[in-house]
């Protein structure tokens, strides 16, 4: 199935045209095109490790005709201002989080409700299942996105500077960062918390200065960015585990010859079974460093939590679409 959402995208999405804005580079007498993909975590990250894979591959391939460059930290801005610049055309591809999409098609939503997915094998097999989601991937490419894939992101769970979280009482009065989208707003504020809407890199400081009590997110980000030095308490709320979406500029890829098309095609589905296989390395030792950093994990009482958030499903299925998408969803986890 994988296979086919990115041939798919080799017809629709990746009819595209790639010259505009990526850098030429000389190698051994070749001109490379080095695609920009703008990236916001770090090199250790499951998708920072299969976008540099995927980019070897692609060279190989093409005989030296294209490379991806991965700039990963934030280089190019903030998910959300690196989205204006694959519109514009000034990046190539940047990998940004489901919840931002929905302020192009609010459709997108389905995929970023809590507990929509059972599993990462759940999530990977309907998000790139083309018959499920190719009307929604092709959906903004009139505003300057096409989605070619929706990746793994983890799972997501709240930490905080001040106390272990069982039941949504816990997290009263607490500031919790999210992300920002208004489903994540009243998701927070569903479980018994107040969200504070802003992008990844600002958030540490803004924990360490008391601004925010804490933040949600999956093991990896704790780890790596160090929140877990000033928010110990890391609570278990599997709440959300939402794609990854690669998106490319619409007219980045017609400049790619049929052939190279299907490489990279094939490629990219290499590389979303790569980037799944590495997570679960990647949350062993991220629970190790943010222990040796004096991160204390604990469980919760998660029927707390499903039914507080059970409300959000509703409320946010306002479209046809979008029921008709979350049945599918559902029914394939069936
Ligand atoms: C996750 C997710 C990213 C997102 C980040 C965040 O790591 O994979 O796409 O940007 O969380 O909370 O900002």
């Amino acid at each position: 199935k994988v296979v086919s959402i990115v041939a798919m995208a080799g017809v629709s999405a990746l009819a595209l045209s790639l010259a505009a804005c990526s850098s030429d580079s000389s190698e051994g007498g070749t001109d490379t095109k080095v695609f920009k993909v703008a990236f916001n975590q770090t090199e250790s990250h499951p998708q920072y490790k299969a976008l540099e894979a995927l980019g070897d591959r692609l060279k190989e391939r093409t005989d030296g005709r294209y490379d991806l460059e991965v700039f990963p930290n934030e280089t190019l801005g903030s998910q959300k201002d690196t989205i204006e610049l694959v519109q514009a055309g000034s990046i190539d591809f940047s990998m940004v989080s489901g919840s931002l999409l929905e302020n192009f098609n609010p459709d997108f939503v389905v995929f970023n409700l809590p507990y929509v997915f059972d599993s990462k094998e759940h999530q990977s097999a309907v998000v790139n299942d083309p018959e499920i989601t190719a009307d929604l991937f092709s959906s903004i490419e009139d505003k300057g996105i096409s989605v070619l894939a929706g990746f793994h992101g983890g799972i997501r769970n709240v930490y905080n500077s001040e106390k272990p979280i069982n039941t949504p009482a816990d997290l009263a009065g607490m500031k919790i960062r999210v992300i920002e989208s208004d489903t994540n707003l009243r998701m927070m504020e569903l479980m018994g918390g107040s969200g504070t809407p802003m992008g990844q890199g600002e958030v540490y400081t803004a924990i360490q200065s008391g601004v925010l009590s804490g933040a949600e997110n999956n093991e990896s980000i704790y780890a790596n960015l160090k929140h877990a030095e000033i928010a110990p308490y890391y609570s278990y709320t599997r709440h959300l585990m939402f794609p990854d979406y690669l998106i490319v500029n619409p007219k980045t890829m017609d400049a790619l010859s049929a052939e190279d098309q299907k490489i990279f095609s094939e490629e990219l589905a290499a590389a979303l079974v790569e980037e799944g296989d590495f997570w679960a390395d990647e949350v062993k030792t991220s629970i190790a460093t943010a222990e040796a950093a004096g991160a204390k994990f604990n469980e919760v009482d998660a029927d707390a939590f499903r039914d507080a958030l059970a409300p959000l499903v509703e409320e946010k299925l306002t479209t046809q679409v979008s029921k008709d998408l979350y049945a599918k969803v559902r029914a394939a986890a069936e």
